[in-house]
């Protein structure tokens, strides 16, 4: 069965609303099993009622409903994949390095080091396994045009790989306003089916929404906008088995800016998946402190790292 037929398929489902879902980009049952009934009434126009069961049997369908037993998890968990950040205190950090099937966020102030770890991250991705890469391809939503393939080759080169064979590796997307960004988050989805894609970075998640949804009357809107964002890639986490690193900057003043830094940016929407919070300052010369925040399995924790002239290193 295609995406669509399963859609079809679901009960209570009619040609009408399999045609309003999937018009409103639930294109698959992981996409309607990870949403709220009241997004998808929402987003989809379809009745609270009926977007309630439509997500029961669509979490059926896939059994993410129940229970597992405790070897189940294990062996899920076997599969996670870790990427390092080139850096041992700050895989350490996170219990190893970035993990796969999770949405890790990096936030702090301009120029604390989020963009420098997007590129470190992206190369050390497409590197074999044995490498502390992922192999495969990796992929990158960028809104703030910060993305060099220049830093890509210095950071290659340093690690002795052909520095063009990384590039080809890495698709980049540019995104014009928040509307595009989640249009190349579906697009994403698409070439996450065909390719074996094992890293997703957004940087930034959150500028355009800001830039976009000014004024106090905005605030709900834009997180709904938001929340649907995450779930598209929250979708892509877990359906590729692939890692996710979104950027968000925060002022040190943080009322003045989106939400409070100290709460998850996606709120309970990303609460059941592991969920990862970085959050970056800089210290003395080219230092970054590096504290994780907020971790339901790590211990919050402090990690110092440079931001040296051929990537991230050991302080
Ligand atoms: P915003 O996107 O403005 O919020 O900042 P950011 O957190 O993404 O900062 P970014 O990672 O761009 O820069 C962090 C620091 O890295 C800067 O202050 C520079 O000192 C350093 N940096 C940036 N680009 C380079 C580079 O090409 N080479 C070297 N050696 N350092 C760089
Ligand atoms: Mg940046």
């Amino acid at each position: 069965m295609t995406d669509v037929e399963e859609i079809e398929s679901l009960p209570g489902v009619g040609s009408a609303t399999a045609e309003k879902l999937i018009d409103s980009g639930y294109t698959d049952l992981m996409s309607i099993a990870v949403e709220s009934p009241r997004n998808l009434n929402h987003e989809a126009g379809v009745g609270e009622s009926t977007a309630t069961k439509i997500i029961r049997h669509a979490k059926q369908e896939i059994e993410m409903d129940g229970f597992e037993n405790g070897t189940d998890v294990k062996e899920r968990r076997k599969k996670i994949g870790r990427l390092t950040t080139n850096c041992d205190a700050l895989d350490d950090l996170l219990g190893g390095g970035v993990e796969t099937g999770s949405i890790t966020e990096i936030f702090g102030e301009f120029g604390s080091g989020k963009t420098q770890i997007a590129h470190q991250l992206l190369v050390n991705a497409v590197l074999p396994r044995d490498d502390g890469g992922l192999g495969g391809e990796a992929m990158l939503i960028d809104t703030e045009n910060s993305f060099r393939p220049k830093r890509i080759t210095e950071i290659a080169e340093h690690l002795e790989k052909d520095a063009d064979e990384v590039l080809e590796k890495i698709q980049v997307g540019t995104a014009f306003n928040s509307h595009h960004q989640m249009l190349l988050a579906e697009k994403a989805l698409e070439t996450g089916k065909e390719k074996d894609i094992n890293l997703l970075v957004v940087d930034s998640l959150t500028a355009h929404f800001r830039a976009e949804y000014v004024g106090r009357g905005s605030l709900a809107e834009r997180q709904q906008a938001l929340n649907k964002h995450l779930h598209k890639l929250l979708n892509f986490a877990i359906r590729n088995n692939s890692a996710i690193v979104v950027t968000n900057q925060v002022t040190a003043n943080p009322d003045q800016f989106f939400g409070d830094p100290t709460k998850p940016i996606g709120g309970h929407i990303l609460g059941h998946t592991a969920t990862f919070r970085v959050y970056l300052r800089k210290s003395k010369g080219n230092k970054v402190i590096a504290r994780l925040v907020d971790s339901p399995s790590m211990p919050n924790g402090e990690a110092v790292f440079k931001i040296e002239e051929h990537g991230i290193t050991e302080e």
